[in-house]
């Protein structure tokens, strides 16, 4: 497969080691000194383009590469807010689309998890509900975008949460999300259901970027030569290629 990454920096570079581990090719590498290469795409040279960037680049980056009908697997996270437009435009150019939070396959099983035990504690009221997440201090927003899929899935379970919010609240419909930035730290993410009786906690803890950075390359092989928007879950749970 002939992968163009678009952002080579602790990211792109952790994912050129595993494609090439893989027997893939990597045929661009685009940072911020040579953007304009994305005016020049080349479809048939390209099978699949792998975006992490950062927050105000990544709609840009990505719609220049679904209106070269080249399929992109993207990581950036922080804008939110623009991927219905992108979701729009994938359709329009009949091409395909992957976001996600996380790529590790370890977190994507703690979504399920999470998912899970919301799903049991959704009527047990008693107890309060906190997320924390550690990510080192480049890391430009905050919250995670881990964290924010994970409140989401809880809001989804619980309907007496509404919302979350970064930092503490005394409104009990809304889940707090604690961000801690410090070094090195490639990722923590933790939900708490406290009581006055006891705690319930779970976490995860990546020890590298070698598990985004497989689960990246994992989307990209997946959605190779695909039409339409996927996630994480089709690659691992619907094609049943791992488990
Ligand atoms: N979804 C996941 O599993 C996951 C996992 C880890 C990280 N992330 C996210 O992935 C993103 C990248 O993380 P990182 O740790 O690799 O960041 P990083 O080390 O800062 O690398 C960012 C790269 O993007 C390039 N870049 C910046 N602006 C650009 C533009 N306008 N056009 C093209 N390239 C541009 C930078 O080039 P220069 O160096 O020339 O500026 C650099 O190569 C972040 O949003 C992070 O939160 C997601």
């Amino acid at each position: 497969m002939n992968i163009a990454l678009i952002g080579y920096g602790k990211m792109g570079k952790a994912i050129e080691q595993i494609a090439l581990q893989q027997g893939h090719h990597i045929v661009l590498k685009i940072n911020s000194n040579n953007a304009d290469q994305l005016d020049h795409l080349d479809k048939y040279a390209i099978d699949v383009a792998i975006e992490f960037t950062n927050p105000s680049s990544a709609k840009e980056n990505v719609m220049r590469c679904l209106k070269k009908q080249i399929p992109v697997v993207c990581g950036t996270t922080g804008w939110k807010e623009h991927i219905g437009s992108v979701e729009l435009a994938t359709a329009q150019y009949n091409t395909a689309f992957l976001i996600a939070s996380n790529f590790s396959i370890g977190v994507n099983l703690f979504f399920e998890l999470n998912s899970y035990l919301a799903n049991l504690m959704q009527n047990h009221t008693d107890y309060t509900i906190q997320i924390k997440e550690t990510h080192h201090t480049e890391k430009k927003d905050a919250p995670s975008g881990t964290a924010i899929s994970l409140a989401e899935q809880i809001i989804a379970q619980n309907e007496s949460k509404k919302h979350w919010h970064l930092g503490a609240t005394n409104d009990n419909t809304i889940i707090p999300i604690e961000a801690i930035r410090q070094d090195p730290a490639p990722g923590t993410h933790e939900i708490t259901y406290s009581s006055s009786i006891d705690d319930i906690s779970i976490k995860h803890t990546a020890h590298n970027r070698n598990g985004f950075a497989l689960g990246a390359v994992l989307a990209a092989e997946f959605i190779q030569n695909k039409k339409g928007i996927f996630t994480m879950k089709d690659v691992l749970f619907k094609n049943n290629s791992l488990f």
